[in-house]
């Protein structure tokens, strides 16, 4: 079967099956083509709430097929490939979010939604990448501990210093192994060139860019822009699907080690054998941990939307 014939088939078999496919902007290009919804983190739990599919395939990482279940726990939802974890949800486990949340008992305790739905069930609030500001800023209490990570906690900071916020050692490996020196070099091999960067980045590197923001918030700032040149700092994937869309403008990965590796697990036959119930895992969370885990979900899209 050729690639279009196997996106074909895809199409044709998730209209046979009710299914809604989800994919992270992420992922590569023939798995966006064939999907029902692309986007951030955000984008992608609220549409996959409202969707009308009894079955959702999430083509990204286990904590995003996750909060679908979460959201929609009368849905069957199935991870595409069962090997699609994020390194950065599984850094921190509930027990020892518990033992520090005893010595910070007046901070409010706000989850990166890149956490497990079991580390969700003790938080207040979850926040992704494109609302976190904006919804740390709403919430009427000062102090805030913020997890897992600590460069989008320092970048939310910045922008509230009337919040006093408290963060832990914790983040996206792939995205802190960006440096500001190749920053500098990539902007001296391309003067003419905007800085995107997402905000998992170090400070310093966030510090040089022109725009920071979520993975849609860069795609959408660099098909909106004027100028014709972009360095992106965040996964390669974004650079690659922004050439194809915007052939006019020219993208410059920020460093050749932004891949990550759990989104390039999924593949086109993965969300195939997915759809023919031959591959991926599908989501089972019990009713105690979906109640718990909701309401710190729940919190965001009313303080996000
Ligand atoms: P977004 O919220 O921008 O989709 O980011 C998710 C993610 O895992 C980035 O590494
Ligand atoms: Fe997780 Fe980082 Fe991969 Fe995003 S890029 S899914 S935060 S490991």
């Amino acid at each position: 079967m050729t690639l279009r014939e196997l996106q074909q088939e895809i199409i044709r078999l998730k209209k046979e099956k009710d299914i809604c496919i989800l994919a992270h902007s992420y992922v590569a290009h023939e798995i966006l083509e064939i999907a029902d919804f692309t986007g951030d983190s955000y984008a992608l739990s609220v549409k996959a709430k409202d969707a009308p599919q009894k079955t959702v395939i999430m083509v990204g990482v286990r904590f995003m097929a996750e909060t679908v279940k979460i959201l929609s726990p009368e849905k069957k939802v199935i991870l595409a490939n069962a090997g699609a974890g994020c390194a950065m949800a599984d850094q921190m486990d509930k027990q020892v979010i518990e033992i520090i949340k005893r010595q910070y008992p007046d901070y409010k305790v706000v989850a990166y939604i890149n956490t497990t739905a079991e580390l969700k069930t003790i938080c207040d609030v979850c926040v992704t990448s494109s609302s976190a500001v904006k919804i740390v800023k709403q919430m009427p209490e000062k102090n805030i501990l913020f997890i897992p990570d600590c460069n989008l906690g320092d970048y939310v900071a910045k922008q509230l210093p009337e919040k006093n916020i408290k963060l832990l050692q914790g983040g996206c490996p792939v995205h802190a192994s960006v440096n500001a020196e190749e920053v500098v070099e990539a902007k001296k091999l391309h003067p003419n060139a905007l800085v995107l960067v997402h905000p998992e980045c170090t400070p310093d590197v966030v510090k040089l860019a022109d725009y920071v923001g979520s993975t849609s918030g860069i795609m959408d700032f660099a098909r909106k822009s004027d100028a014709k040149e972009f360095i992106i700092g965040t996964e390669i994937s974004i650079a690659e699907h922004l050439q194809y869309e915007c052939p006019d403008k020219m993208f410059y990965y920020m460093s050749p080690k932004l891949i990550c590796k759990n989104m390039k697990l999924s593949t086109l036959g993965d969300v195939y054998n997915a759809i023919l119930g031959r591959a991926g895992e599908e989501i089972v969370l019990d009713d105690e941990t979906i109640t718990a885990a909701r309401r710190c979900i729940d919190e965001m899209i009313r303080l996000g939307g």
